[in-house]
């Protein structure tokens, strides 16, 4: 469904720097990146071989699966390393004070 409503996602306090984050927004499995002065949000999923790139880790502005070493910018979805060839959905974000809000539509 479209219709551009930002739901609570987490508060920002439970999202570290540098930390690929998981949380269930609205049935949606999704990944939070906080990069310090922005908050980023993903599938969760590596499009390679569907596997938690919340068990990954953060380089600058990407995450690498830590299954088969793809990466992609959190800040788009994008494919920055293979073997993924498939970006990752991306979703709009806001930070309302302490809480993280997610657009899942
Ligand atoms: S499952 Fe992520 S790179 Fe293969």
């Amino acid at each position: 469904m479209s219709d551009g409503t930002f739901v609570r996602a987490a508060a920002l306090a439970d999202v570290p720097e540098g930390v690929p984050t998981p949380v269930l927004v609205n049935g949606k499995r999704l990944a939070l990146f906080n990069l310090g002065d922005t908050v980023h949000a993903t599938d969760e999923m590596c499009t390679h071989a569907d596997y938690s790139l919340c068990e990954g880790h953060m380089e600058g502005c990407t995450v690498v699966c830590p299954l088969h070493f793809a990466s992609f910018d959190v800040r788009t979805g994008a494919v920055v390393d293979p073997p993924a060839c498939d970006d990752l959905t991306s979703y709009p974000v806001k930070v309302d004070g302490d809480d993280i809000l997610v657009s899942v539509s």
